[in-house]
């Protein structure tokens, strides 16, 4: 199916979080029972707190969709600064019904026993319906690393050591991740919609390579450019690069 991929390039990062918000707000308007999966990470924070601010004013409800997490850091729980699972929590689905939403848990005995679940959730509930992803430096989306092969389902992943050196800014320490579970990219590229959201110049040549050259596995971003019906939206920095 062609890509019908929509940019919107916004002054700030508060103008992205809010045009991001809106759009997932209108989806969960108009798509009540449906599966979203937020991305975890800095990019989104701002949008959350936009849905939970629209929440509040009566313009979206969050709890008439199910939620299930991106990815996960092997190893690390709710307990752990910068886990996604603590992350997203903390910015939005303590606000929202607990049985609403289903995330990987790190710590889990059996990680493919885990990775089985999150794939018969998202089964139980026809298939995501928005998928909202921040990108890596790497390219990555969730930890799809680059080259993560074409794989339906969820599985977990080796850490690329750009995610790795990234992964301190989270922790605010050094942790010795070296595992990551993530939805894989195919199943990504089942959603119904997708929105890519990507901040500051330091995503502008990222940005560029995953939206304005070939798909490549290696850049796993850049393989949402099959997706029918991809919105991008940047702010000026993580634009900078892009030749229109
Ligand atoms: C997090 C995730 C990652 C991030 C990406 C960008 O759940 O899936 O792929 O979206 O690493 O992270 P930030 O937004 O911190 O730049």
């Amino acid at each position: 199916m062609a890509c019908v991929m929509k940019i919107e390039i916004t002054d700030s990062y508060e103008a992205l979080s809010k045009a991001a918000a809106k759009k997932a707000a209108n989806y969960i308007n108009n798509n009540p029972g449906t599966l979203v999966c937020f991305a975890a990470g800095d990019t989104p924070l701002g949008t959350f707190k936009e849905l939970l601010l629209m929440q509040k004013e009566g313009n979206v409800d969050l709890s008439t969709v199910w939620y299930v997490g991106l990815d996960e850091w092997v190893g690390l729980g709710i307990d752990d600064k910068g886990s996604c699972i603590k992350v997203m929590h903390d910015s939005l689905y303590n606000y929202i019904p607990k049985e609403r939403v289903r995330m990987f848990n790190g710590l889990a005995d059996d990680i493919q026993k885990e990775c089985s679940e999150i794939y018969e959730w998202i089964i139980k509930h026809g298939g995501i319906g928005l998928s909202l992803l921040g990108i890596g430096r790497n390219g990555h989306i969730g930890f799809n690393e680059p080259g993560t092969p074409d794989v339906e389902g969820c599985f977990t992943v080796e850490l690329d050591e750009v995610t790795k050196s990234v992964s301190k800014k989270y922790f605010g320490k050094e942790r010795a991740v070296t595992t990551g579970i993530t939805i894989g990219w195919r199943t990504l590229l089942d959603s119904q919609e997708v929105i890519l959201l990507a901040c500051g110049i330091n995503k502008a040549q990222i940005v560029k390579k995953a939206i304005e050259e070939d798909c490549t596995p290696d850049v796993p971003a850049s393989m949402l450019q099959k997706h029918s019906t991809l919105t991008v939206i940047l702010d000026k920095g993580a634009a900078s690069l892009l030749d229109q």
